[in-house]
C-alpha cells in the first residue's frame, strides 16, 4: 500500500499529533545544491496531490529530517525540523549544514506517523582541495506524456557524484489527443499555482523519478515550459498582458521552486526568483549554472510581430544593449568565470548554444532562431570571450531534444573556443526530425547530431581528459527500456574542442 514508506504506530509520532491514513510522501524525497559542508533536502507532505487540500489539514505540520552516515540509520550525524505550510504545499527546503566535504549521507524524513523512503546524497571536495575527478550526468527536457523515463533508471545506475538538469521538468499544456500520448496528466493547461502544483504532482510521482532524485544531488535550471512556450523577460506569446503574464510567471516559479531541491534563496519574490548560481567540486570542476529565460531583453520584434521565430539578420539582432541573461546576471557570470581556479570550467544553460542559421526564402538571406541564443548574438559572443579565459571550458544545454556535440567560436570564422553538447531529451520528441540534418549542412561547427532518440549524457572528469558518453533508449516510450552508447567524445586537458573517440 505504501511505496518505498512506512507508518510508525501513533504512540512514536513526535511533537505533532498529526496521523495519516496513507503516504504522504508521494512525490519521494530528494536533494541539491551540495557544497563541501551542506546540502538541501526537500519533500513534499500530500497524501493526495490532486486534491485541493492535498489531503493535508490547514495547520502548519512539523517534519523531523536526520541525516546519517550510514543507510540504516546508526550513525546520525545531523537530525532538526521544519515547518511545512499550506502556503508552499507542505513542501520542504532543509538545508542541513555542518557536514564533512566529499562524503555520502542518507537522510530520511518523519512527519507524525509517516517515515519518508530514504535519500542518499554526496556533500561535495572542500574548495581547495586537489581532487582527481568527477562524474556527472546532465539532460532535460521530460514530457510525460509522451515518454517513460527509463533514462533515469539508467542515468543513476552511472553512479554519478551530481546530476544537473537544464530544464522543461514540466509541460505546461494539457497533453493533446492527437499525439503519441504513452499516458497522461490532468487534461488541463497550467496557468495559475494550483494547476502548476498538479502538473509537478503528476511528474513527481513518476517511480524512475523518485528514484532518480532519491540517488543523488541535483543542480536544477529552467526553461520556458516550467512557465509557458517561448516565454522571455515579462514577455509571453499566449497573449496576456504584461501584468497577468507576470502573475502567471509568480505562480509558475513559486510551484517549481516548491517541487525543486534548491536552496531557500530561490523561493521568489513576487515574479521574481534568482536561480542563477555557481556549484564546485573541488579545485576539479566549477559548473555555472545559469538562467536564460528571466532577464531577457527586447524580446519583441516590432517589424516581425510577437511569437516570430526564425528572424532575418538586423541591426537589432545585433544590437549589444540586447541581453539574454540580464546585464546583472552576465556581470555576476563574468566575476565567476574569471575567479575560477577549476581545471574544466562547465557552463550549465538551457539551449543548443552554437550558431545555428538556415537558408532563408530570400536568396542569400539567412534566418535564426528568435528564441535562444541565435537572438541575441551579442550576449553570445561576451559569454564565448569570458569563458575562453578560463581553464578546459565546455558549455552543456538541454532545450532542443536532440544529442548534439559542436564547437563554439567567437566569431563565426574565428578561434575555437569551447565545445558544446546538447545531452539529449529524457523523454520529450524532436519538433522537427528533419531540421536538424539541414542545419547541420550549413553550420559545420555542429558536427554531431542525432535527435531520433531519447536519454541523457554521462561527463567524467579526470587529470588529463573529460569524456562525455551519450546515452541512448532503445524505446522511451517502454518503460523497461534498455540503453545503448550513441556517441562519446573526449576533451584532452589544455586542448580546446572535443574529439569523437
Ligand atoms: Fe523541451
Amino acid at each position: 500500500m505504501l511505496a518505498g514508506a512506512s507508518l510508525l504506530p501513533a504512540a512514536c509520532a513526535t511533537r505533532q499529533a498529526i496521523s495519516y491514513a496513507s503516504n504522504p510522501f508521494t512525490m519521494g524525497v530528494a536533494s541539491g545544491d551540495p557544497d563541501a559542508n551542506s546540502v538541501v533536502l526537500w519533500t513534499r507532505l500530500s497524501p493526495d496531490p490532486m486534491a485541493p487540500d492535498f489531503g493535508m489539514p490547514q495547520s502548519a505540520v512539523f517534519v523531523q529530517w536526520e541525516v546519517a552516515e550510514d543507510d540504516r540509520f546508526n550513525r546520525i550525524v545531523r537530525s532538526g525540523e521544519e515547518e511545512a505550510h499550506a502556503g508552499s504545499a507542505f513542501s520542504i527546503h532543509a538545508e542541513v549544514g555542518g557536514l564533512k566535504p566529499g562524503r555520502t549521507y542518507w537522510y530520511r524524513f518523519t512527519s507524525g506517523n509517516a517515515v519518508s523512503p530514504v535519500g542518499r546524497t554526496r556533500t561535495t571536495p572542500a574548495r581547495d582541495a586537489d581532487v582527481q575527478g568527477f562524474r556527472y550526468v546532465f539532460s532535460a527536457c521530460q514530457q510525460y506524456n509522451l515518454g517513460y523515463y527509463g533514462a533515469w533508471r539508467h542515468a543513476v545506475a552511472e553512479n554519478p557524484d551530481f546530476v544537473v538538469f537544464l530544464g522543461d521538468y514540466i509541460y505546461e499544456r494539457a497533453p493533446r489527443a492527437d499525439r503519441d500520448n504513452v499516458r497522461l496528466t490532468v487534461n488541463e493547461d497550467a496557468l495559475d499555482l494550483a494547476s502548476y502544483r498538479r502538473r509537478y504532482a503528476s511528474y513527481k510521482m513518476d517511480e524512475d523519478l523518485k528514484a532518480a532524485h532519491a540517488a543523488a544531488p541535483w543542480l536544477v535550471i529552467w526553461d520556458d515550459h516550467e512557465v509557458a512556450n517561448n516565454y522571455g523577460g515579462d514577455f509571453n506569446q499566449q497573449g496576456l498582458s504584461t501584468a497577468d503574464f507576470l502573475l502567471r510567471r509568480a505562480a509558475a516559479y513559486q510551484a517549481w521552486y516548491e517541487h525543486m531541491p534548491v536552496r531557500k534563496s530561490s523561493a521568489p519574490v513576487g515574479p521574481n526568483t534568482r536561480i542563477y548560481r555557481s556549484f564546485h567540486w573541488g579545485r576539479a570542476g566549477a559548473v555555472q549554472l545559469i538562467d536564460g529565460r528571466q532577464y531577457r531583453t527586447l524580446t519583441e520584434w516590432p517589424e516581425f510581430g510577437a511569437d516570430r521565430n526564425q528572424i532575418p539578420d538586423s541591426d537589432l539582432r545585433r544590437d549589444p544593449k540586447r541581453t539574454m541573461l540580464g546585464l546583472e546576471q552576465e556581470a555576476w557570470l563574468f566575476d565567476q568565470l574569471k575567479r575560477s581556479n577549476a581545471k574544466w570550467n562547465i557552463l550549465a544553460q538551457q539551449f543548443a548554444i552554437v550558431e545555428r542559421q538556415v537558408p532563408g526564402k530570400k536568396p542569400g538571406q539567412w534566418m535564426y532562431g528568435n528564441d535562444a541564443w541565435d537572438g541575441y548574438p551579442a550576449t553570445r559572443e561576451r559569454v564565448l570571450q569570458a569563458l575562453s579565459g578560463t581553464s578546459n571550458p565546455s558549455v552543456i544545454g538541454g532545450d532542443s531534444h536532440i544529442f548534439m556535440a559542436a564547437d563554439l567560436r567567437i566569431k563565426r570564422e574565428g578561434a575555437l573556443v569551447a565545445p558544446a553538447f546538447v545531452g539529449g531529451s529524457i523523454a520529450s520528441p524532436a519538433n522537427d526530425v528533419e531540421g536538424l540534418s539541414i542545419a547541420m549542412k550549413h553550420n559545420p561547427d555542429m558536427h554531431f547530431g542525432e535527435n531520433k532518440v531519447r536519454g541523457y549524457t554521462l561527463v567524467e572528469a579526470g587529470p588529463k581528459q573529460m569524456t562525455l558518453t551519450m546515452r541512448s533508449m532503445v524505446n522511451a516510450r517502454d518503460v523497461k527500456t534498455e540503453q545503448k552508447t550513441l556517441a562519446q567524445f573526449v576533451i584532452e586537458d589544455g586542448k580546446p574542442g572535443a574529439t569523437r573517440i
